[in-house]
């Protein structure tokens, strides 16, 4: 079983300003993949807010993953990649790769989404954009690469197909 938790990353979300639609629609497109879904939280766009709680996730609760939605824009706010990069000690650029290019296919905007993706001890974190298409675009190619890169993250053998 997969153990995974969604952080939303929006100030107007943190403030109760805005509704937040991509962290359930995350955790429901996880649940219905079979993933277990442990922990859920909203934080503001504030960098060091934003690394203490992908550390938390990590080396407290020790997911296998977790994905941040928003943050990922080119506004003076949008801090997720740097705050991602700050706490991964290794990158997967291949999945942030690829969510900009499926993204790309549906609207060019995709492309200015600066998540990035990677590993941090046995846990993996990928940023989304905050959009809830985009959070369902995304999770449409990333969800058949997880059991493989959760298995590989964790050290466990497996059979290279
Ligand atoms: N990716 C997909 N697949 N679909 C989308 O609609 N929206 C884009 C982009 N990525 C989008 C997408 C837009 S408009 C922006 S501004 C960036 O994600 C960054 O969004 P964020 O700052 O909410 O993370």
């Amino acid at each position: 079983m997969i153990r995974a938790g969604v952080v939303t990353i929006s100030d107007k979300g943190y403030a109760g300003e805005r509704e937040d639609v991509s962290g359930p629609l995350l955790a429901d497109l996880l649940r219905q993949a079979g993933i277990e879904v442990v922990h859920q939280t909203i934080v503001p766009d504030d960098p060091e807010h934003i690394r203490r709680t992908l550390i938390h996730l990590a080396d407290d609760l020790k997911l296998d993953l977790v994905l941040t939605t928003g943050g990922t824009g080119f506004t003076p706010r949008d801090h997720t990649p740097e705050a991602t990069l700050a706490v991964i000690e290794r990158e997967a650029p291949g999945l942030a790769e690829l969510l900009r290019w499926e993204g790309y296919k549906r609207t060019p905007m995709a492309v200015l989404s600066r998540g990035v993706a990677g590993l941090r001890g046995r846990t993996l974190i990928v940023n989304l954009p905050g959009n809830p298409r985009a959070v369902q675009e995304g999770m449409e190619v990333l969800i058949p690469l997880l059991p493989h890169a959760v298995q590989m993250a964790r050290g466990e053998d497996t059979e290279h197909r």
